[in-house]
C-alpha cells in the first residue's frame, strides 16, 4: 500500500469523463481501484494485507484486512496541522439564544474530554455505548469519542420509546447510557433522562452519564447515574487513540426489518469510514470552502455517514442544527442557511414537502445565494416537490442530487454526478451508480430484466461501506439480504432503468414502509397492536401521504365476541407508542372482522392497499385467497367508517 501514489483528492473533478473511466476501472479491476481510494482517503497507522475478501454466498463482507487506523484521528488530528482555526461546526439550538461555533481544534479537545471521561467509568475498546441524544454537539463529540478509544456506539433517536430503547440497549449488550436531561425541539420537550429509567427499570447498566441540556430538574439514581460536567471538568483534553483493525466494529445502528424485531446493522472502521468520506466528496462535489448543512438526525444512518464521519474525514465545515426542520419556523431553515453561508444543503422529502406547503413567503425573506448544490435523501421524491426545491429553493441554479442508498450500505449508492455534464436533470431519478457500485435489476427468479423494466434491485459486487452482520444474528444477515438470490445483495427496493440507463427507484417490496423517511416494519408495529388485551390479529400497510410520504394504516380484528368501539383506538395507538415512539402511531385503525390471508395463512397485504385504497378493479389474482367473502366485508367496513366521517 506504501507504494501507492496518492491522488490529488481536493483538485480532482469527478466529472462525466472522469466517472465514465473511474467507474470502468472499478467494476473490472475493483481492488486496485480500492486499494487507490483507499489510499487517497484515509490515513492508515498499518497497511492492509488482503483489500477485499468478501463473499456474498457466505454472507461475509471483509475490506482492507490487517490494515489499522482510527476513525477519529482521520476526523481531527490529521486536520489540525493545517485547519486547528476552522470552523468545524456551526450549531444552532432551537431556541436562537443558543448558539456555538466549534473550530477544529476545540472539537479535538471536547472529544478527548469526553474520551477520557468515558475511560474513567471504564470503558474501553470493544465495549458497546448507547447515545440517547439531543441534536447537541454533544451527540457528535460523544460518538468519536467512542472512536477515539475503540468503543462501538449504538445511537438511539430520541424519539424511540423507553421500550424501543431498552430492547436496543438489550440487544447490544451496552454497558454505559449517554443521554441528556431533556431534549428540546421546536419549542417542546423530550424527557430523554425520564425515558432512560424508564428503559433500566428492569436492566442493570454500569453508568449512566447525564449532560445537561434544558436544565430541568431529574432524578439521578446514586451510583449508577452521573452528571457528564461533574465528570468531565477533572479530565484531560488530550487522549491517546487507539489503533483499531479496519474490520473491527465502529458502531451498530438498529434499522428495521420485514419480519420480527429491528436488526442491529454493524459498520466497521476502515471500508464504512472510506466509503462515507469519499461519497461525501464526490456527491456533494464537496470543495474547501464549502459549508453542508445535512438536517438528519444522528439517530439515522445519515445523520452518522453524512452530519459526522463523510464532512469531518474531508475537513469539512457542517451546520447542525437541534430542531427538526419540519416542524421549524419555515423562516428560519433559510434564515439559516443565509447566515451561514450553506452551500451544500441535504434533506428528506417530507421535510421539503412540509417546507412547500408553507409558501413562498419565507422563500422571499431570504437571499440563498450561497446554495449551490441541493440533496434529497430517504425516500422516493415526487416531481411537484422536486421542481419546487429546484425552482423555488435553488432559484433553478443548484444541481439536485436525489441520493439513493439504505442504513446496510453505509453510503450513497445512486446518485446524479454533479453537474456539468449531463444537460438535463431528471426529477425523481437517482440516476447512475457510484463509483464501484454494480447494480443490478432482476425479475423474482433472479434473472437480470432489459432497460424499462421494473424489477428488484440487487447489487452484484461487494463495496467498502457494505454492512458486515447484524449484531448477535449471522442467520439473519444472510437470510435478509444473500438468500434470495444467489450472488447478491437483496435490496428490499424495487426499481427500473429508463433509456439512458438512469435508476430510478419505486420504493419498497418488501413488508417495510417510510414515514416521513423513517422505516418501520409492519411486523412491529402489529405486535404492538396485537399486546392490547382485545386485539387478535393485526396487519399494517402503508398508504400514501402528502407530505410523510407514507402513513400507518392499521386493520384490526377483535378476540370474538368483543364489539368493536371507536373508543379503541386511542388506545391501540398509544400500543404503538409505548412500543415503539411516536413516529410509528397508526393514523388510521379500522376494524376488520377477519383479514385476507393465503391458504397457508400469510396476510396478503397486497390486497388491503387496495382495499384502503379504495381501488378494488386492481385487486387482480385473487385465487389464493382462503375465504374470498373477506373482501365484501372489509369493503362493508370501510364504507361504514366513512359513513362514520361524513
Ligand atoms: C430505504 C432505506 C439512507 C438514508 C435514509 C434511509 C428508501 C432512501 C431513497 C431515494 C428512493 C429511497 C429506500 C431504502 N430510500 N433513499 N433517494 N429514493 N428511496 O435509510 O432507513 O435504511 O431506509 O429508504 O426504500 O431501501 P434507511
Amino acid at each position: 500500500m506504501s507504494q501507492l501514489k496518492q491522488m490529488d483528492i481536493v483538485n480532482f473533478k469527478l466529472n462525466q469523463e472522469t466517472y465514465s473511466r473511474l467507474y470502468q476501472q472499478s467494476i473490472n479491476e475493483p481492488n486496485t481501484f480500492w486499494a487507490e481510494q483507499g489510499a487517497n482517503f484515509v490515513t492508515w497507522f498499518v497497511p492492509w494485507q488482503v483489500v477485499n475478501d468478501s463473499d456474498f454466498s457466505k454472507a461475509t463482507i471483509s475490506w482492507f484486512k490487517g490494515a489499522k487506523l482510527n476513525v477519529c484521528f482521520n476526523c481531527l488530528d490529521r486536520h489540525l496541522a493545517k485547519k486547528a482555526n476552522q470552523v468545524a461546526i456551526f450549531w444552532e439550538g432551537d431556541n436562537a439564544h443558543r448558539r456555538q461555533v466549534i473550530t477544529y481544534q476545540r472539537l479535538y479537545e471536547r472529544v478527548c474530554r469526553f474520551a477520557n471521561s468515558l475511560k474513567t467509568v471504564g470503558v474501553s475498546k470493544g465495549d458497546k455505548v448507547c447515545i440517547y441524544l439531543p441534536m447537541i454537539p454533544e451527540a457528535m463529540i460523544a460518538m468519536l469519542a467512542c472512536a477515539r478509544i475503540g468503543a462501538v456506539h449504538t445511537v438511539v433517536f430520541g424519539g424511540f420509546s423507553p421500550r424501543a430503547l431498552r430492547e436496543r440497549i438489550q440487544n447490544a449488550g451496552c454497558k454505559v447510557i449517554i443521554t441528556a436531561d431533556e431534549g428540546i425541539r421546536n419549542a417542546t420537550t423530550i424527557p430523554l433522562k425520564k425515558n432512560v429509567d424508564a428503559a433500566l427499570s428492569d436492566i442493570t447498566v454500569r453508568k449512566v452519564i447525564v449532560i445537561k441540556n434544558s436544565g430541568t430538574k431529574v432524578a439521578m439514581h446514586s451510583p449508577r447515574d452521573i452528571w457528564y460536567h461533574e465528570l468531565a471538568y477533572q479530565q484531560s483534553e488530550a487522549c491517546e487513540v487507539q489503533w483499531m483493525d479496519a474490520e473491527d466494529p465502529l458502531f451498530i445502528l438498529y434499522t428495521s426489518g420485514s419480519t420480527g424485531k429491528p436488526k442491529g446493522i454493524i459498520h466497521t472502521s476502515g471500508g464504512y469510514l472510506l466509503y462515507a468520506a469519499m461519497t461525501f466528496r464526490y456527491v456533494f462535489d464537496y470543495q474547501a470552502q464549502d459549508i453542508f448543512w445535512c438536517t438528519a438526525d444522528m439517530g439515522w444512518i445519515t445523520g452518522h455517514s453524512y452530519g459526522v464521519y463523510g464532512p469531518l474525514a474531508n475537513g469539512a465545515t457542517l451546520v447542525m442544527y437541534e430542531g427538526l426542520i419540519a416542524g421549524a419556523s419555515p423562516y428560519l431553515v433559510w434564515e439559516i442557511v443565509d447566515r451561514y453561508q450553506v452551500s451544500i444543503f441535504y434533506t428528506a422529502p417530507t421535510a421539503i414537502r412540509t417546507l412547500m406547503a408553507s409558501g413562498d413567503a419565507p422563500l422571499a425573506n431570504s437571499k440563498r445565494d450561497s446554495l449551490r448544490i441541493l440533496g434529497t435523501v430517504g425516500e422516493p421524491i415526487n416531481p411537484e416537490a422536486w421542481r419546487w426545491y429546484h425552482q423555488k429553493v435553488g432559484k433553478g441554479k443548484c444541481w439536485i442530487v436525489d441520493t439513493w442508498w439504505q442504513t446496510e450500505t453505509g453510503g450513497i449508492m445512486i446518485a446524479p454526478l454533479p453537474g456539468p455534464g449531463k444537460e438535463q436533470q431528471k426529477p425523481g431519478a437517482a440516476c447512475q451508480p457510484f463509483l464501484g457500485i454494480k447494480p443490478l435489476i432482476v425479475d423474482e427468479n433472479g434473472k437480470a430484466v432489459v432497460k424499462e423494466t421494473q424489477g428488484f434491485l440487487t447489487i452484484a459486487q461487494s463495496w467498502p461501506g457494505q454492512a458486515r452482520g447484524i449484531y448477535a444474528n449471522p442467520a439473519r444477515f444472510d437470510q435478509s439480504y444473500f438468500s434470495q438470490y444467489k450472488g447478491l445483495y437483496f435490496t428490499g427496493d424495487g426499481a427500473f432503468q429508463d433509456k439512458d440507463g438512469d435508476y430510478w427507484i419505486t420504493g419498497r417490496v418488501d413488508d417495510v414502509i417510510n414515514v416521513a423517511g423513517h422505516r418501520l416494519g409492519t411486523a412491529e408495529i402489529e405486535s404492538a397492536l396485537v399486546r392490547h388485551p382485545l386485539v387478535a390479529e393485526a396487519a399494517v400497510i402503508g398508504v400514501p401521504h402528502p407530505v410523510k410520504g407514507e402513513s400507518v394504516f392499521a386493520f384490526v380484528t377483535l378476540i370474538s365476541s368483543n364489539p368493536w368501539q371507536d373508543s379503541l383506538i386511542p388506545e391501540l395507538q398509544q400500543e404503538v407508542i409505548v412500543a415503539i415512539g411516536k413516529l410509528a402511531k397508526p393514523d388510521k385503525i379500522v376494524y376488520a372482522p377477519k383479514l385476507p390471508k393465503t391458504r397457508s395463512g400469510k396476510i396478503m397485504r397486497r390486497l388491503l392497499r387496495c382495499i384502503a385504497a379504495d381501488e378494488l378493479d386492481k385487486l387482480g389474482d385473487i385465487s389464493t385467497l382462503a375465504e374470498p367473502e373477506v373482501i365484501e366485508q372489509l369493503k362493508a367496513a370501510l364504507a361504514a367508517e366513512k359513513n362514520k366521517l361524513e
